[in-house]
């Protein structure tokens, strides 16, 4: 089974893991957990840790791999190679694929069918994920998000510093969130009304996850309504 110990926390993942341990699986930036991104100690820590007591380490990178944050992988920012990486989501530039990747010496393991899924493995899926990866590289998307990320981030913390209901922003490239002082619910719904669409993934976090192909017009648009949102929310102007 699973046991479940706190995101950067090294002394409880140290606990944790024993000569028993087949695996440690973590996201390098928790999407759905509310944009954390692991701390480098933390994932370092996690490669040692797996490697000293003969267990895999595997990235689930379905939401936070593919550029996203600015790098093919999220992992390359820690400079960790996982045994294993999860991939999924804009693998297939829409079209439903999702890929394990294994080193060379954990692929060993592995024999054609031993891995499968009726579907898996199709031409149509595997045709659109190897189109999704040529235009990630040949449109220099990934190095677009990279740039996008710091120029979005930059504008979120300019908003941050003036506006009285933002409590600090998290994430990496264009994995971005917003914590706030009020439910997160309430700007989503506020920025809906105005053509943003952005959701809540905590209590007190939006989540922005936009296309890889977005400038800076459209994220100055977005910070725009968000801007406004907040005041129709009752924030203030510092
Ligand atoms: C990090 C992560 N892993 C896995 C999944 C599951 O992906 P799928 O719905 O394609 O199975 C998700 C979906 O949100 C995710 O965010």
């Amino acid at each position: 089974g699973f046991r479940y110990i706190p995101f950067n926390d090294v002394a409880a993942l140290e606990a944790a893991v024993t000569d028993k341990t087949a695996a440690v699986l973590l996201e390098p930036i928790q999407g759905e957990g509310g944009v954390y991104p692991a701390s480098e100690e933390f994932l370092r820590a996690a490669h040692a840790i797996c490697r000293d007591q003969g267990a895999l380490l595997i990235c689930d990178e379905v939401q936070c791999g593919l550029g996203r944050t600015g790098r093919l992988l999220a992992q390359e920012h820690y400079g960790v190679t996982a045994d294993i990486t999860c991939l999924g989501k804009a693998l297939g530039g829409g079209f439903p694929v999702g890929a394990v990747l294994a080193t060379e010496e954990v692929a060993q393991a592995f024999a054609p069918g031993d891995h499968a899924s009726t579907f898996g493995g199709n031409p149509l899926a595997a045709a659109a994920a190897l189109e999704t990866l040529r235009t990630l590289e040949e449109e220099g998307l990934i190095a677009n998000a990279a740039r996008m990320g710091v120029y979005f981030r930059e504008a979120l913390e300019k908003l941050g510093a003036e506006n009285s209901l933002v409590a600090g922003v998290r994430g990496l490239g264009l994995m971005l969130g917003l914590v706030l002082k009020i439910p997160a619910k309430r700007v989503v719904a506020l920025c809906q009304e105005r053509g943003l669409l952005v959701n809540a993934v905590k209590e007190d976090t939006l989540r922005f996850l936009p296309p890889l192909t977005v400038g800076t017009a459209e994220i100055d648009r977005a910070v725009a309504i968000l801007r406004a949102a907040l005041t129709a929310a009752g924030g203030k102007e510092n």
